[in-house]
């Protein structure tokens, strides 16, 4: 692909968009950003630290100072603080229980703005583009990105899908899925398609054929071969 290639996934937590993101750049020889990691990252870096996620201004000192570092590829995608590799550290719990805590924080929203920008520069200059996946990607980080998605799924679908990867009943993922997306949805606005972002409804398809109605949006958005 010669002219370089940005697509923006948004939506909440159990649609899949994480898995089908990374598929989709895997496909199309792209590199793949992780936006919640970053958040997580963060989070897992103020436990690591002891800083008191009631204290906000240090929470956003702590953002604009550690050294994050994201790695994109879609075959292996990395997170980083310093040499320090947190890849698992940040889906556990104790950081998935408070990083809405930080990523409804306008200071460090804006200090991520400007490293996720930073890293899809560096995606388009190094790998020809870059899927980016969040809350926020088609709305705030990449508004003008090529091509611009929301993924959605019924409430019932998701904690489904969660509970199914967590290997617990759907009821008890109900406050990881639906509480926190309500708690970060104060912040993004990433329950309905802004304009001009195309929604894929993944509540009744499965993972492939997910992946197959995002390549489709892509090739509909940049005109196909
Ligand atoms: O998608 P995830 O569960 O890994 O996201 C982790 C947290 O970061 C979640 O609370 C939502 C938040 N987030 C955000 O506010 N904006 C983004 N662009 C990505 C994630």
């Amino acid at each position: 692909m010669s002219k370089p290639l940005v697509v923006a996934i948004d939506g909440p937590s159990g649609t899949g968009k994480s898995s089908v993101s990374k598929a989709v750049a895997k496909q199309l020889g792209l590199a793949y950003l992780d936006t919640g990691a970053m958040y997580r990252a963060l989070a897992w870096s103020c436990l690591d630290v002891a800083i008191d996620f009631d204290d906000g201004s240090a929470v956003a000192e702590h953002s604009r100072t550690f050294d994050l570092r994201m790695g994109m590829d879609p075959a292996a995608p990395t997170v980083a603080v310093g040499t320090r590799r947190i890849d698992r550290e940040i889906r556990e719990d104790a950081v998935t229980s408070v990083v809405s805590r930080v990523a409804t924080n306008l200071d460090v929203r804006a200090d991520m703005l400007t490293r996720q920008r930073a890293l899809i520069a560096e995606g388009v200059q190094h790998s020809g583009g870059v899927v980016a996946e969040g809350r926020d990607i088609t709305t705030v980080v990449a508004p003008d990105a090529d091509v611009r998605i929301l993924m959605t799924a019924s409430e019932e679908a998701r904690m489904a899908r969660r509970s199914r990867q967590l290997r617990v009943s759907a009821e008890s993922t109900r406050s990881q899925i639906i509480d926190r997306d309500r708690t970060d949805s104060t912040v993004s606005q990433f329950t309905t398609a802004a304009d001009g972002v195309v929604t894929v409804d993944t509540s009744h398809i499965d993972f492939r054929q997910s992946v197959a109605a995002v390549l489709h949006v892509v090739k509909e958005a940049v005109g196909g071969d």
